[in-house]
């Protein structure tokens, strides 16, 4: 297989989810594969700064909250919980180090070179690695096909400087890093960075204010869901500012001052007052990630980037420039972990000559919030704009586990096609959604019926119920409303 003109098959550049996967099954395909990563540990954004960590953070402060919101003392459990901050970081450095390593030795395992520094294209088979320190010599690398998986990195708020050392204005990598809880954050942007590190946060004692842009909080789900999810923030103690933006924030000894203004046009708010002042001890800004393109001389190559900076590909991930690839964050679609990984799969089989497919149409999304929150398929806004559709929903209150797990909030919701029954799309708020939502997917990925779901025996007791009842609830009829 290998071409001796080049010094390897396959080069990929980045090693987040996208990057190492492609780079392992490339491997594993018989494939002479190098990975280019500038970052001191493998893992990209997911491990290092992203998926992980807030996961333990989100983890450990769940248990947290639950001991100090008499969660525990309902189950006959009274605790005085105390917060040990620092060990809580510990751990959550440790899960980091633990999986950033556990990708080191894969490599080694799969005879992956890692190439340290950060590539830039010579031309459409060479690449030049810098050092990643100031120290070393620049190298060139040449493949005969390369994959571009540089992933994603925060967009900033024109008027708003992040400094995450001081702690006061911080982006998601600083919001997971506070040396102490602080009094009142500001959550600039009402998505999934902004409700899951929120959440931490206001888990842990902060007062969290979330100013959002849009009318409503989680843009792109379900309709039903966004107003839930609203209403259990809400009630759990996060305040929202809707359909409001962050003209700037100044930053004085340790406070910041954030001016707001409505997202329709300022400077004067909806109660007819001029724009609105917020202090704060902490700022997340959290309004989304872009493309990252930057210093990867993709003018040497002609390739040209969409207007929103992203690098567009065929459905085999192929790039505009003959032997150049791209996927994940830095390509069109949802910027997710699970996302780069498939296409990371299906990138390598597709360059080995097999056949690498990802359907874009069942990629589930998770908030790992409290209740959990996840979805897959189209909303029902998007299923009634195809076509007329059948809903089913079915509350949790009715579900036995989780009434019995003192866990009553949310609801599953399935979207079918009101002619065949095939399902197009399921949502749910539940404790836990994220694992939930796997069932809906593989029965999408199958064409399966809301018929199909319903029919299936699931186990009881458990929260998986809900999805079986409410695909009952499609033809109207759950057995427990
Ligand atoms: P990345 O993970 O961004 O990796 C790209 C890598 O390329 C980086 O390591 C970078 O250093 C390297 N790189 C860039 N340019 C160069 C260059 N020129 N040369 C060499 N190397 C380069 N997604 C989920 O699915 N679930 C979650 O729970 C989740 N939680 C998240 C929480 C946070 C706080 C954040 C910020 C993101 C989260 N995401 C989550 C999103 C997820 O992290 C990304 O979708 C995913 O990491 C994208 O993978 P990727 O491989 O495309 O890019
Ligand atoms: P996001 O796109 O999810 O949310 C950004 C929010 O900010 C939107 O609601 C938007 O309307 C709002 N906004 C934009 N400009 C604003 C302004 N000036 N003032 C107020 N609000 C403004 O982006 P987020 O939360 O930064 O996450 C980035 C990406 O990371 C997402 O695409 C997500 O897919 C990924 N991610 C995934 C997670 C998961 O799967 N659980 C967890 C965390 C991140």
């Amino acid at each position: 297989m290998a071409d001796h003109s080049y010094d390897y098959d396959v080069l990929i550049i980045g090693a987040g989810p996208g990057g190492y996967v492609a780079a392992i099954r490339a491997a594993q395909l018989g494939l002479k594969v190098a990975c280019v990563e500038g970052r001191e540990t493998l893992g990209g954004t997911c491990l290092n700064v992203g998926c992980i960590p807030s996961k333990a953070m989100l983890h450990a402060s769940e248990y947290f909250d639950a001991a100090a919101n008499g969660k525990m003392a309902d189950m006959g459990i009274e605790v005085s919980p105390k917060l040990n901050l620092e060990k809580m970081h510990g751990q959550r450095r440790d899960a980091v180090k633990g999986l950033t390593g556990g990708i080191e030795f894969l490599f080694k395992k799969n005879k992956v070179d890692w190439k340290k520094g950060y590539a830039s294209f010579v031309d459409g088979h060479t690449v030049e690695v810098g050092p990643s320190t100031g120290s070393g010599q620049a190298e060139k690398v040449t493949a005969k096909d390369i994959v571009i998986a540089t992933g994603s990195s925060v967009t900033p708020l024109p008027g708003v400087e992040v400094d995450n050392d001081k702690g006061i204005v911080v982006d998601s990598t600083g919001a997971l890093e506070l040396k102490s809880v602080p009094k009142k954050m500001v959550v600039i942007g009402g998505g999934v960075i902004g409700l899951e590190l929120g959440s931490v946060w206001r888990r842990l004692g902060a007062e969290v204010i979330c100013v959002e842009f849009l009318d409503q909080i989680l843009p792109g789900m379900d309709g039903d869901v966004r107003k839930e999810a609203n209403k259990i923030f809400k009630k759990q103690g996060i305040t929202f500012k809707l359909s409001t933006k962050v003209t700037g924030v100044t930053v004085k000894g340790k406070k910041a001052t954030l001016t707001l203004e409505p997202a329709a046009g300022g400077p004067s708010t909806g109660s007819g007052q001029a724009s609105e002042t917020l202090e704060a001890d902490c700022v997340l800004v959290s309004i989304g990630r872009k493309p990252n393109t930057e210093g990867l001389g993709l003018e040497n190559i002609g390739l040209e980037t969409n207007q929103r900076g992203q690098i567009e590909t065929d459905h085999d991930f192929r790039t505009s420039v003959d032997g150049v690839w791209a996927i994940g964050d830095v390509i069109p679609g949802p910027m997710l972990a699970h996302k780069a990984e498939d296409e990371g799969i299906a990138v390598a089989e597709n360059i080995a000559g097999e056949t690498g497919i990802v359907n874009h149409d069942v990629i589930p999304s998770v908030v790992y919030t409290w209740p959990e929150i996840a979805g897959v398929g189209l909303t029902e806004e998007q299923a009634k704009e195809r076509g007329e559709v059948k809903v089913g929903k079915f509350p949790m209150m009715a579900n036995s586990r989780a009434k019995t797990n003192h866990e009553p909030e949310g609801f599953v919701k399935i979207i079918a096609d009101a002619e065949t029954d095939r399902v197009l799309g399921v949502w749910a708020i539940a404790s836990v959604a994220g694992t939930m939502i796997a069932e809906a997917g593989i029965a999408m990925e199958f064409g399966a019926t809301s018929e199909d779901i319903a029919y299936t025996c699931h186990a009881h007791p458990t929260h998986a119920e809900a999805t079986k009842e409410a695909a009952m609830a499609v033809r109207g009829k759950p057995i427990h409303i």
